[in-house]
């Protein structure tokens, strides 16, 4: 069997899986879901989601990888060889393929945004007009628009190809900690502008009165999507690991980036967004409609904008290697492919079926496609907001049941001989909380209560 592929050091596994983590999801989805969904009750929700059910799930993931050091599907066949079991690393590998298709469309337009700012377009006090102008002449550009997903998978694949420690860890290293640093001073920006209280208000002071069962599901689902969790990355990220990693501590680092970067996300828009008199429900193109405005009022926007825009790509592309990652390791380690012909396939599958999302914006067919949503916004529901909790629902109960959840916890332990900080919690939350909640939030979700 070929030698699978190693992390080189413990905090190229951190920045990896940090990367996966940190995307899209953090700048563009999770403005816009909190936004749609009331603002401050949303991300109190949110935290909890992740604190409750992400972390948990965090250490159930990669405990499981790290343990059999193999893909999602070979790592539930390992542990119960011959059983229905591992459909649910199949259920990790097409929900993989089926984020990416949509993913990398609008990974797409940040590099489409990422060039026009090179051009100076975000610059001179821009009007809402111009913005929306910007806006809309890109999306409703098809071929643009495909074009733009196509070099994104092309460019994801491309790295997939390459192997483990010299593709995915080289190009994760470098340039996240810069991101972090833009955003920081985005949001200080942020801060000093004339409607940063009521934007604060909004994200920060939550009216109770507002919870409902729809924006628990998408606090839920937004907090799988975010730390890459429910269809196996972590799984796969795991297995790359060696024994004498301290899985506890770069879990709790993972995670808690992942949220800080979505926090600042939020400090950056709902301050400009009212600021500007935009809405905060505008969904899918919010932080698209919203950061033109900063980078051509901020002293330096024009040298921040590209920067950022740049930087966003690469945050975009350290996580769709790992939706690509996911297939690919099954198809290596199972199926005995060679890694870039696997890595290629897996892209040209996301490819074909990103291309609906991608004329969301320009077709009249996708862009109404049902309920009054586009096809983008149906995949988005669909794959984060049920099949990654679905696939987090049964790796809980696989974890804890099947497994068995002192097993797992031996694996997170730092030192076997001692229980690892909240051990005895992690083990209660994984056998009862994760399954019961997500249980009866996707079956109320299936009833059409939300
Ligand atoms: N976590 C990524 C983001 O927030 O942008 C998206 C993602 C990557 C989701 C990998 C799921 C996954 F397995």
């Amino acid at each position: 069997m070929a030698k699978r592929g190693k992390w080189k050091s413990s905090l190229g596994f951190v920045l990896a899986a940090a990367g996966s983590a940190v995307g899209l999801g953090n700048i563009w989805r999770f403005p816009y879901v909190t936004g749609k969904n009331g603002g401050a009750v949303f991300l109190f929700v949110y935290i909890l989601a992740v604190i409750f059910l992400g972390l948990v799930v965090m250490y159930a993931e990669l405990s499981l990888g790290r343990a059999t050091q193999k893909n999602p599907v070979g790592a539930f066949e390992k542990i119960k060889p011959g059983s229905l079991w591992k459909g649910v690393g199949f259920l990790g590998v097409f929900t993989g393929v089926g984020i990416l298709s949509y993913y990398s469309v609008i990974a797409g337009w940040t590099l489409y945004y990422f060039y026009i700012s090179s051009l100076g377009k975000f610059t001179g006090n821009i009007t809402r007009t111009q913005v929306d102008k910007i806006f809309a002449s890109f999306v409703s550009n098809p071929l643009l628009t495909i074009v733009m997903l196509f070099l994104f998978i092309l460019l994801t694949s491309f790295v997939v190809s390459r192997g483990i420690s010299s593709g995915i860890e080289k190009w994760t290293g470098v340039l996240m900690p810069l991101l972090f640093l833009i955003l920081l001073v985005l949001s200080i920006y942020s801060l000093t502008l004339p409607g940063a209280s009521r934007g604060l208000s909004f994200y920060l002071r939550p009216d109770f009165s507002k919870l409902n069962l729809r924006m628990i599901l998408s606090a839920v689902g937004q907090a799988f999507f975010s730390l890459s969790l429910g269809m196996g990355a972590m799984i796969t990220y795991g297995s790359y690991l060696s024994r004498d990693e301290n899985l506890f501590a770069s879990g709790l680092e993972v995670v808690g980036f992942d949220t800080l970067v979505a926090f600042l996300a939020g400090i950056i828009i709902f301050p400009t967004v009212f600021t500007y008199g935009l809405s905060p429900q505008a969904g899918v193109p919010l932080v698209f409609k919203t950061l033109p405005f900063t980078f051509s009022r901020l002293p330096l926007g024009r040298l921040f904008g590209p920067l950022f825009f740049f930087l966003l790509a690469i945050a975009a592309l350290t996580s769709t290697i790992s939706l690509v990652e996911v297939a690919t390791s099954y198809l290596v380690d199972e199926k005995k492919m060679a890694r870039p012909l696997a890595a290629y396939m897996v892209g040209g599958v996301a490819f074909l079926i990103g291309i609906p999302s991608a004329l969301s914006t320009s077709s009249r067919f996708f862009s109404n496609f049902a309920f009054g949503k586009s096809f983008l916004d149906i995949m988005d529901y669909l794959w984060a907001n049920i099949s990654l909790p679905l696939g987090a629902l049964l790796l809980s109960i696989f974890v804890a049941y099947v497994w068995g959840a002192r097993n797992a916890a031996m694996e997170i332990r730092p030192d076997k001989a001692r229980k690892f900080p909240g051990e005895d919690l992690w083990v209660i939350d994984i056998k009862f909380f994760v399954p019961i909640v997500l249980g009866i939030i996707l079956i109320s979700a299936l009833l059409g209560f939300s």
